[in-house]
């Protein structure tokens, strides 16, 4: 299998000062990889940075998309390559409607305008279509409106931050749903059918909802341990990230 993300030894500087160290990150494609760690552990400026967003500034390393490197490639180049993202806090976009995002989708892939039509209404999606995008919205729909433009986009690769914070139980049956559908967890049993994601959480509810093949664990801007994600996120849920910092200064004092 290939991969569809391999990171090599990653710095990025943001504003002048150095947030991640020598990161190494691989994500075969078909997988979900979950991206756990405290608060200021690195978590967004690693999505920033994959994406390209221009205040993330690479000093080192190299990002493969699909076996290609990026790092020369702008925001937009990214983007047209299938790399999409729903952020944690996103602005607000006067004056472009839910509607307008859901057409320009369409005129990209006509084949896709009853499908898009049937997301719409399988996610009741229909009160926000003639709103400004995240104009006025509540926290949980927020988060709904960011996962529904991906659904209508599409892209070959997924990067969510935090689509499980401030949202109630009720909304996150919606959220691990939409979450399924984006990433084909549900229909595609076979690993080549599936769509490989990154999903970025710290309290890791969202993972009672969607199977991620394997968590990574941030501390301090770099991978501190990786593996399977129920037994990673058991301990953390016991012990707390206080524990993985004391166990990762364990492991350097051998
Ligand atoms: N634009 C910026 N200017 C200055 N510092 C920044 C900027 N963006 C990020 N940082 C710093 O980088 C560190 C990592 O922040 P980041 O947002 O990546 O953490 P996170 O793991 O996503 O945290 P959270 O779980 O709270 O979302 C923090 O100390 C933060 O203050
Ligand atoms: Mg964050």
């Amino acid at each position: 299998m290939t991969n569809i993300l391999e990171i090599k030894d990653l710095c990025v500087e943001v504003e002048g000062q150095e947030i991640l160290h020598d990161l190494d990150l691989v994500i075969a494609d078909g997988e979900v990889h979950a991206l756990l760690g405290p608060n200021g552990s690195g978590k967004t400026t690693l999505m920033m940075a994959i994406v390209g967003y221009p205040e993330y500034e690479t000093t080192k390393g190299r990002i493969l998309f699909n076996g290609d490197d990026i790092i020369e490639l702008d925001i937009t180049e990214r983007a047209r390559l299938g790399i999409g993202v729903s952020q944690q806090r996103p602005p607000t976009i006067a004056g472009v409607k839910l509607q307008q995002v859901l057409d320009y989708a369409v005129a990209n892939a006509p084949q896709r305008a009853q499908e898009i039509d049937e997301l719409v209404s399988t996610f009741q999606m229909e009160p926000f279509l003639e709103r400004d995008i995240n104009a006025g919205l509540s926290g949980g729909e927020i988060k709904r409106s960011e996962l529904f433009q991906l659904l209508a986009t599409r892209p070959r690769f997924v990067m969510m931050d935090e689509p499980d914070s401030g949202v109630d139980l009720e909304a996150m049956n919606v959220i691990g749903e939409m979450t399924n559908e984006l990433l084909a967890r549900n229909h595609a049993i076979r690993p080549t059918e599936r769509r490989a994601g990154l999903i970025i959480t710290h309290t890791g509810h969202i993972l009672d909802y969607v199977h991620a093949d394997r968590a990574h664990v941030m501390l301090d801007g770099y991978i501190g341990c990786s593996g399977n994600p129920r037994i990673i996120l058991d301990q953390i849920r016991k012990y707390g990230y206080q524990e993985c910092v004391r166990c990762e200064l364990r492991r350097h004092r051998r």
